[in-house]
C-alpha cells in the first residue's frame, strides 16, 4: 500500500448521511434562516431553542412506541448515568414537553412558536434523505379552531412562495378524525385486511398488528390497490370532525390556496387526529416531501398536561436546498478591494480595511504578497465596486487612488473622501438588502 493510499484509510471523514455546509450552500442556508425569520415575525410566531438531546421516552411516548421513526431510527444510547438518551428525530415532542414544562400551558391561552435545528433518523441515505436534516418547523398550541390548521398551512406556502418554490408545491390533505373516529376506523380497517393478510407485504403483515393506519401509504402496489377498495379515515369520522375538516377546506378555498384532498394520507408519527397535510415537490425524487404537518389534539395531555389542541409542520431544509435549482448567490461578497505594493503599503492597506469595516463595508484583503496587475484581475473576479490602491506614490502624497470600476474613473483622495465615498456604497449596499 502506497503512503498516499495509507493516509487515506486513516483519515477521519464525515459520517453517512451527514454533511458538511459549505460556502457553496452556506449563503442559501443563512438566506433561508433570515427569510424565516422575517415572514415568522410577520405571522406574530416566537422563536424557540430546545435541546438536541431528550430522554429517550419522551419520543416513545410522544411520537408512538410502534411507529418507524421510535422502532428503528433513533439514535439512543445510555449515558454515563445510566440514563436512556436520543437525539431527537423530530422537534414537536420536546416542543409539547417544554410547553408542559415550563408551565405555559397554565399562563399562555395560545402559543404560536417555530424553530429551526437539526434532526437524527438513522435511515438509509439517499438524495434527499439524511441521518442528520434539518427543519423549519411551526407549532400552534392552544386552539382547536380550523382557522389555526389554515393559519398554519397558508404559512408552510409562504414559506415555500417566500423560498421561491411555492408555485410548483403541491398541498395535500386529509382528515384522520378525533383519537375515537381513528381508533374506530383502525378497527374497521383491520377486520377487513384481516381477511387478506396473505396478500399484504411483510412489512404490512407486521403492522396489521402494531399499526395498521401505516398500510394505507405502503409504497408496494399490490397494497395500495388492496387498500383503495377498503375503508378511507373519511368513512369514519364523526360530524364533528367533518365540520371541521370542511372548514379548514373552506378557509384555504377562501384565500385561494389550491390544494388536493388525499383520503390515504396518513402520517408515519402516531400523535396526529384531524388535519393532516404533506407538501410536495416535483424537483424532488422518490422522497418528495418538502414538507408535512397536522393536528394533534391529544398529545399535550399525553405528555402529562392539560387537553390542549394544537397544530403544526416541518419544512425539511435540505429538501428545501435540493428543490432550488436556480440559486447562484453562493459567494461572500465584497464591495471594496484594498491593493497594495510594499510592505509600508501592506501596513496601511491592512489598517484602511480594519477601518472601512469598522464602519460596516465589507472588504477583500489579499494577504499575500501580488503584483498589481494580479491584484486587479483578482478585484475584477470578485466583482467589487471599488479598488483603493497604496503604493509608493500613495505613500509619499499620503492619499489613496480609489478607483470606481463601473465607470472606470480613478481619482486621489484623502482619508475623508475615501470615508465619504465608501459611505455611499455602504448606503447602495443597506438599499439591496446586503446590510
Ligand atoms: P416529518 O414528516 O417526519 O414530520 O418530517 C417533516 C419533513 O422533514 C419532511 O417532509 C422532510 O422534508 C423532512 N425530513 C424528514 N426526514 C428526513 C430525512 N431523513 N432527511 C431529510 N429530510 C427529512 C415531523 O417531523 C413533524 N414533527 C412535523 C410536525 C410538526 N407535525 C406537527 N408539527
Amino acid at each position: 500500500m502506497s503512503g498516499e493510499e495509507n493516509n487515506l484509510e486513516s483519515r477521519v471523514q464525515v459520517l453517512k448521511g451527514v454533511k458538511d455546509i459549505l460556502p457553496d450552500e452556506s449563503f442559501r442556508w443563512l438566506e433561508l434562516e433570515n427569510t424565516l425569520h422575517r415572514v415568522m415575525a410577520c405571522y406574530g410566531y416566537s422563536p424557540v431553542y430546545l435541546p438536541i438531546i431528550e430522554q429517550t421516552r419522551l419520543f416513545s411516548r410522544g411520537v408512538g412506541e410502534a411507529t418507524d421513526i421510535v422502532e428503528k431510527q433513533m439514535y439512543t444510547f445510555i449515558d454515563r448515568g445510566g440514563r436512556s438518551i436520543s437525539l431527537r428525530p423530530e422537534a414537536t415532542a420536546s416542543l409539547v414537553r417544554a410547553y408542559v414544562e415550563n408551565g405555559l400551558c397554565k399562563t399562555e391561552s395560545l402559543v404560536k412558536f417555530y424553530y429551526y435545528g437539526p434532526m437524527f433518523r438513522n435511515e438509509r441515505p439517499q438524495a434527499g434523505r439524511a441521518r442528520e436534516f434539518h427543519q423549519i418547523g411551526v407549532e400552534v398550541i392552544g386552539s382547536l379552531s380550523p382557522f389555526v390548521d389554515v393559519e398554519v398551512i397558508v404559512l408552510s406556502k409562504k414559506l415555500l412562495d417566500e423560498f421561491g418554490l411555492g408555485t410548483d408545491a403541491v398541498i395535500k390533505i386529509n382528515s384522520l378524525g378525533s383519537q375515537e373516529d381513528k381508533a374506530a376506523y383502525s378497527n374497521i380497517l383491520k377486520k377487513q385486511l384481516e381477511t387478506l393478510k396473505s396478500k399484504l407485504c411483510d412489512t404490512c403483515k407486521e403492522r396489521l398488528d402494531k399499526n395498521v393506519l401505516r398500510i394505507l401509504d405502503c409504497k408496494d402496489p399490490n397494497c395500495k390497490k388492496l387498500v383503495s377498495d377498503l375503508a378511507k379515515p373519511c368513512d369514519s369520522l364523526s360530524k364533528e370532525s367533518q365540520d371541521h375538516f370542511e372548514e379548514v377546506k373552506r378557509g384555504l378555498d377562501n384565500l385561494g390556496i389550491k390544494y388536493v384532498v388525499d383520503p390515504y394520507l396518513v402520517r408515519g408519527l402516531d400523535y396526529y387526529t384531524m388535519t393532516t397535510f404533506e407538501i410536495t415537490h416535483p424537483n424532488l425524487g422518490s422522497q418528495d416531501a418538502i414538507g408535512a404537518g397536522g393536528r394533534y389534539n391529544n398529545l399535550v395531555g399525553e405528555l402529562g398536561g392539560p387537553q390542549k389542541g394544537a397544530v403544526g409542520f416541518a419544512l425539511g431544509v435540505e429538501r428545501i436546498i435540493l428543490a432550488s435549482k436556480n440559486v447562484v448567490d453562493n459567494k461572500a461578497k465584497y464591495d471594496v478591494y484594498v491593493s497594495y505594493l510594499g510592505d509600508e503599503a501592506k501596513r496601511k492597506a491592512f489598517k484602511i480595511t480594519q477601518e472601512l469595516r469598522n464602519i460596516g463595508v465589507s472588504v477583500f484583503f489579499e494577504f499575500e504578497d501580488r503584483a498589481f496587475k494580479k491584484q486587479f484581475a483578482q478585484a475584477n473576479k470578485l466583482g467589487v465596486k471599488y479598488v483603493v490602491t497604496i503604493g509608493e506614490e500613495e505613500i509619499k502624497e499620503g492619499v489613496y487612488s480609489l478607483k470606481d470600476m463601473t465607470s472606470g474613473n480613478q481619482e486621489k483622495v484623502d482619508f475623508n473622501s475615501l470615508v465619504k465615498n465608501v459611505w455611499r456604497i455602504l448606503k447602495q449596499s443597506a438599499q439591496n438588502g446586503r446590510i
